[in-house]
């Protein structure tokens, strides 16, 4: 069958098609409809049928993990998960995810981090952001206040001690939906990433609220999200469609051993820059 290319870079060969999206350089699925993508990844994916935390042991102190030419130590406080509305005290499987698909996409030239501009959200002990910064970028990974104490070390242990990181990484507090200080905006960054922050209908706005301050039309967002809860996630995507593109990332894609059914990983630039692109692109009758 004939392959096409279209205005968007969208790849229609008239039964399935693919779109490169923002500073991600491989062809991802395109997300038009919530509902619609909430029925196949679950249908395609049974995640309820899959292991929970299979790449984590949130009962132990610290979880030892490979990346960049270092054996990291992201420490844990899983006494700190009783209190309620405490989520980032242990790592989550998609954390691990990302960080390992970063990686990859990295060695596969994919993706450039080095010397770009990072902010993650909600990033509880902090593996992607140093991930993140042992690829080269300049990371700021923020999180609720209350939450930065074990963040900042897990950043000092894994990323401060390593005198030939090539990136930086920073702790700030940064609650969704709250105006952001300059740092964050100024300049906006090349890429926001989350792993594992879309599990609640409730903090739905507020997290788009921050992720649509913090792009601009050169940022691309990567979230890993669990595929835990259908009704959040279809809150979400059917809220972000209104202003970004977005488009799930092929497992094929991810770190070849660090899969999994229940973890999704899409990419995400606004929506004007597409269009943007489109007007450019099109006809003016003479
Ligand atoms: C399920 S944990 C995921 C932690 C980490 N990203 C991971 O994958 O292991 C969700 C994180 O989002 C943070 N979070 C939740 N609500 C938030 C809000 N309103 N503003 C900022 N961060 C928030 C939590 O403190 C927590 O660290």
């Amino acid at each position: 069958m004939m392959t096409e290319t279209t205005e968007l870079g969208i790849e229609d060969d008239g039964e399935n098609s693919t779109a490169v999206m923002g500073s991600y350089g491989s062809a991802v699925w395109p997300v038009y409809d919530a509902a619609a993508e909430i029925l196949v990844l679950w249908a395609i994916n049974q995640p309820s049928m899959r292991k929970h935390n299979f790449f984590v042991r949130q009962s132990s102190h610290s979880l030892s993990i490979d990346a960049c030419g270092h054996l990291l130590s992201i420490l844990q406080s899983p006494s700190s998960m009783g209190t309620p509305g405490v989520t980032g005290a242990v790592m989550w499987d998609s954390g691990v995810v990302l960080a390992k698909f970063m990686e990859h996409a990295v060695d596969c030239k994919r993706l450039v981090l080095m010397g770009k501009n990072v902010v993650e959200l909600g990033s509880g002990c902090g593996l992607v952001g140093c991930v993140a910064a042992l690829l080269g970028a300049h990371v700021i990974l923020t999180d609720l206040h209350d939450r930065l104490k074990l963040l900042k070390k897990n950043v000092d242990v894994n990323v401060g001690v390593l005198g030939n990181a090539r990136g930086s990484a920073r702790v700030m507090e940064l609650t969704w939906g709250d105006d952001l200080s300059t740092e964050f905006v100024a300049p906006l960054p090349d890429f926001v990433v989350g792993s594992d922050v879309i599990y609640s209908e409730d903090a739905v706005t507020d997290l788009l609220q921050t992720l649509s301050q913090l792009s601009g039309s050169h940022t691309t967002i990567f979230l890993a999200g669990e595929l835990r809860n259908d009704a959040v996630l279809e809150c979400f995507l059917e809220a972000a469609l209104g202003e970004f593109q977005i488009g799930h990332i092929d497992q094929t894609q991810w770190h070849p051993e660090f899969r999994s059914h229940r973890v999704i990983i899409a990419a995400s630039p606004k929506l004007e820059k597409l269009v943007l692109k489109e007007l450019l692109n099109c006809k003016v009758p003479a």
